[in-house]
């Protein structure tokens, strides 16, 4: 995969018309998909889908499929009913899904994309913003197994990522603030220039993206292209992708704790809580003055509910889990300063459990 053919594959859309004349535009795919299929959860089937069917080509059947909201619908238990859904309305290899939503639907949607027979063919429209800067750019897809973050997934190419900005105006705050904590660490670990940009503006953030001014449509174009940059190189993940991780091993290791309670939590509120914990392992970002500065930035976005009893030991179980440790080791992508990350750095698991208990305030309660 070319950097070419992965951003010549994202449409960055800035207006309701220009929407409108690329959906028109998929009865053009060559080939002509057979029959095309939207995913959407309860709430981007009331406030998205609307616009996508008032622009949709009439000559394409079109089947709308729906999954509750939350995380617990991107579980592996719910693949059979999907596929069965697409098998009964005769999907095949020339069928189009679409996923309409954030990184649940996107996730969800391309994983059985690119399993039901063999893999059909499937374009994604992200809703969420945390959609549009990270989870629908990179072609990872994946479902969660017997409450374990992503255990199962695949690496699967979408034929295009449709990002309307316009579609945050119904985004809550809370889920606005989940797609900023993901924006910031690619700041953080790729560009110094995005990070400033991003703290600069820190008081109008959230009516920025609401109201998807030029701004702020600015800053998710940035920070769609950082990412899409980095996955370009490394499409793999071999190495330098996993620069994106940052936040992450603590953060999904949080999500799966949260998951086996029942309660599960967002995923930018985990990463969010990751990079705080991450950072107190970030030996190397040296410039103590700055690293509080950015500690505070991260605080001031987001704080989880701390009345839930967390133990240190039950994360470092998750942690230990991760995809990206090696040998024994845990292995950790990091930032060194702003604006430039290190990734497969080790750190030993009470390096790893005390800076849990810094961030977490009351320790293993
Ligand atoms: N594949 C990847 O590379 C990657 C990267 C990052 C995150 N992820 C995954 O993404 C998921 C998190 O994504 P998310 O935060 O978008 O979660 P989400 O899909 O659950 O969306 C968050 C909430 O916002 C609602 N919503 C979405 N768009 C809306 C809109 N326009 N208006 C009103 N409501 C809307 C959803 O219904 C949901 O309630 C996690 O499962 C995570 O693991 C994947
Ligand atoms: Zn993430």
């Amino acid at each position: 995969m070319g950097l070419e053919s992965v951003h010549e594959s994202l449409w960055f859309i800035e207006e309701r018309g220009a929407f409108g004349d690329r959906m028109r535009a998929l009865s053009g795919l060559n080939p002509p998909p057979t029959s095309v299929f939207v995913l959407t959860d309860h709430n981007t089937n009331t406030h998205c889908l609307p616009l996508f069917k008032a622009h949709w080509p009439e000559a394409i059947p079109l089947h709308v499929l729906n999954i509750p909201p939350g995380e617990a619908s991107k579980d592996w238990t719910r693949v059979p009913e999907l596929m069965q859904q697409l098998s009964a309305l005769g999907a095949d290899r020339s069928s189009l899904l679409i996923a309409l939503g954030g990184g649940v639907v996107t996730d969800f949607g391309g994983f059985v994309a690119s399993v039901y027979q063999r893999g059909i063919r499937f374009g994604l429209i992200p809703t969420s913003l945390l959609a549009m800067v990270d989870a629908s750019l990179g072609g990872k897809t994946g479902v969660d197994v017997e409450g374990v973050k992503n255990l199962a997934g695949r690496f699967a190419q979408p034929e295009f990522v449709g990002v309307w900005p316009g579609f945050l105006r119904t985004l809550p705050e809370s889920e606005i603030r989940q797609g900023l904590a993901e924006m910031l660490k690619q700041g953080l670990m790729l560009s110094e220039a995005h990070w400033g940009e991003l703290v600069a503006a820190e008081s109008r953030w959230v009516e920025a993206l609401q109201s998807a001014t030029s701004e702020a449509q600015g800053w998710i174009r940035t920070s769609a292209r950082l990412k899409l940059d980095c996955v370009a190189s490394d499409p793999d993940e071999r190495g330098s992708r996993a620069m994106l991780n940052f936040g992450h091993t603590v953060g999904h290791a949080l999500e799966s704790v949260f998951l086996e309670k029942r309660r599960p939590i967002a995923h930018g509120e985990a990463v969010l809580f990751g990079m705080r914990v991450e950072l107190h392992l970030a030996k190397a970002f040296e410039d103590l003055e700055e690293r509080e500065m950015v500690l505070g930035v991260l605080r001031r976005l987001g704080n989880l509910e701390e009345s839930v009893p967390l133990k240190a030991e039950r994360l470092l179980h998750f942690a230990r889990f991760d995809k990206k440790n090696r040998g024994g080791a845990l292995r950790l992508a990091l930032p060194e300063r702003i604006g430039k990350g290190r990734w497969g750095v080790e750190c030993t698991e009470s390096d790893f459990t005390s800076a849990i208990q810094l961030e977490w305030g009351c320790g293993g309660h």
